[in-house]
């Protein structure tokens, strides 16, 4: 089987890549922007043309959400049109698409966590452009939405959070936006999962149990023996200056669809995050 990443650079891309080439039976071909920009159809088309992919896990996208408040053209050209190009070519060459998309489709007012089949409504252009991409996919295609992404290899809270409180510094985050902390290397797997069995429709994936960016920071500081009352909670409305995007209160995803289908869930996000804490200090 062969299978093609996009994105292959990113934190998620490069666990992907590493997961399926763990498994031997499968030839895998992991594309970073400079070898596979999906805002180019050409491009895209002469690359699915060449590889002719049994499945494509469509990981690429401009994932900066402030900056896509701010550059909406970018966002729309790179999130949505991007999709359309992966989804195009990969009807015409007969290959699968497996899209990662994301808990900011929607607005996080329900005040419990959604299902597969709750109605998105996202607040800000990343948000939108992203769902934008989902609209592209063919009825088959599988849809992974994912939250909160930390892996070795990228930048993220983790390794921020880190890099500050070895300075000493003391650290601000918001007690009002809650979510669930998802890591690359279980990502990957279900993901790979997924993609390989080519399960049709949307998937929420993510490790379990909800918690705030104030909460998800304290429990970064424990895992690198730093003090907690390095972090101090404020609210939303505090930021200074305040973020150009808006992002959701409460977008914990309940992953639903795979439990429902009787597929093992990622588990609990403590060990998860010890285990990256280890990995980037070490
Ligand atoms: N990070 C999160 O918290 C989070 C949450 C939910 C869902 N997701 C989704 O998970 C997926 C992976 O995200 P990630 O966390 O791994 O982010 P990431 O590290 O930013 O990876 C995304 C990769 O896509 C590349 N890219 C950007 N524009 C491109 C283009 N026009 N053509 C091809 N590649 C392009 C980026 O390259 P450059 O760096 O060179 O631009 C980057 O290597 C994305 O689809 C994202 O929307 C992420």
């Amino acid at each position: 089987m062969r299978v093609l990443v996009t994105g292959a650079a990113g934190q998620l891309g490069r666990d992907l890549v590493a997961e399926l080439d763990r498994l031997r039976t499968v030839e895998v071909t992991g594309a970073g922007r400079k070898d596979l920009d999906v805002s180019d159809r050409d491009m895209v088309m002469t690359a699915v043309n060449g590889l002719r992919p049994d499945v494509i896990v469509h990981a690429a996208a401009w994932t900066a959400v402030d900056g896509c408040e701010t550059d909406p053209e970018r966002a729309f050209k790179v999130n949505s049109l991007g999709t359309r190009n992966i989804a195009e070519a990969a009807r015409f060459f007969g290959s699968h698409v497996c899209y990662v998309s994301t808990d900011y489709v929607f607005d996080g007012r329900a005040g419990r966590a959604y299902v597969e089949w709750d109605q998105p409504n996202p607040l800000s252009v990343y948000g939108r452009s992203k769902l934008g991409g989902e609209l592209e996919l063919d009825p088959g295609s599988t849809v992974v939405r994912t939250s909160w992404v930390c892996g070795a290899h990228g930048s993220n809270i983790v390794r921020t959070v880190l890099e500050l409180a070895s300075r000493g510094q003391t650290l601000r985050f918001v007690d009002d936006q809650w979510g669930c902390p998802t890591f690359t290397p279980g990502l990957a797997s279900k993901i790979t999962l997924l993609a390989l069995e080519r399960r049709a429709g949307v998937y929420h994936v993510t490790h379990q149990g909800p918690t705030s960016w104030y909460g998800f920071v304290q429990a970064i500081l424990e895992a690198a023996g730093q003090p907690v009352s390095l972090v101090q909670p404020i609210k939303t409305a505090e930021l200074d200056p305040p973020r150009p995007a808006p992002r959701p209160a409460y977008s914990v995803l309940d992953n639903a669809a795979m439990r429902l289908s009787g597929l093992e869930l990622l588990p609990e996000w403590h060990e998860p995050l010890g285990d990256l804490v280890k990995a980037l200090k070490g």
